[in-house]
């Protein structure tokens, strides 16, 4: 099956409320030059409105063909949870996409296989394509346990979903050691970390279902190591942290999975 590649820019706590709108405008301008490849931003919480606003994007879609997305959501439907907001106004501000398990909240607030599951599942509820962050720290790597660490991490955070469901989920494998660091993983690397996750999905649901299912690769990438990771068999996309601050590389890194 041919997938259709996904490029996501997750600005993490950068940009003020300025430069969202004129990085937002720059990447629609450009956005032609990725072809028919996804192209997703995902802007802090506080400016989706802002970033939506300069896609025009709308509950049915945003005509720059440029998709929005958050960068997390809680798992409640609403109600009193100081500081959280919903998958459903997520989709009242016109977000398609949500990035969930990222390894920055795995990490530093603590957010478990259990609850990015919960997250996951009310992200599909809501009818948001939930991007879900998988990755093994370095020390892991060294002590060779990446695939016995990134297997409990699918098999937890996509628990629990149907093989419909299961269809409708973008995964992506960041090494938590390359994420901001400028060590990129070899594409030979990331290649049998993709097809570790495809082989697992193919048991979770079908060859079929895992056979139609993005998996983004993320950690360091930049425009002159995106061709590289893109002629993998199972790299369907990139997660892109520091890079998609700046619209000339974001989109170089986009059309590089044209
Ligand atoms: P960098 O591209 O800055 O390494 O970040 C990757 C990332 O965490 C994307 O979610």
């Amino acid at each position: 099956m041919s997938r259709t590649s996904i490029v996501a820019g997750n600005w993490k706590m950068n940009l003020d409320r300025g430069a969202a709108e004129a990085l937002t405008k720059a990447v629609a301008a450009g956005r032609d030059q990725a072809g028919d490849v996804d192209v997703v931003l995902c802007p802090p919480s506080i400016y989706i409105g802002t970033v939506g606003t300069a896609l025009s994007a709308t509950s049915g879609g945003s005509p720059s063909g440029v998709g929005l997305g958050a960068q997390n959501m809680s798992e409640q439907a609403s109600g009193a949870y100081t500081g959280e907001i919903s998958a459903g106004m997520l989709v009242d501000m016109c977000c398609g996409y949500v990035i969930l398990g990222h390894s920055e909240r795995r990490t530093l607030m603590g957010e478990t296989d259990e609850l990015v599951a919960a997250k996951v599942k009310a992200a599909l509820t809501a009818g948001l394509t939930p991007i879900v962050c998988v990755g093994e720290q370095l020390a892991e790597r060294e002590a060779d346990r990446t695939h016995e660490v990134v297997s409990t991490q699918v098999r937890g955070s996509l628990a629990g979903l149907s093989a419909d469901e299961l269809a409708k989920v973008v995964v992506a494998y960041e090494p938590v050691w390359a994420i901001g660091t400028g060590k990129v993983a070899t594409p030979e690397q990331a290649q049998d970390v993709h097809a570790l996750i495809r082989s697992l999905l193919t048991e979770m649901a079908s060859p079929e279902v895992a056979d139609g299912i993005r998996i983004q690769y993320g950690g360091s990438v930049k425009a002159g190591n995106a061709a590289d990771l893109a002629a993998q068999p199972d790299i369907d996309g990139a997660l892109v942290g520091g890079a998609s601050l700046e619209a000339e590389g974001f989109l170089a890194i986009a059309a590089a999975f044209r």
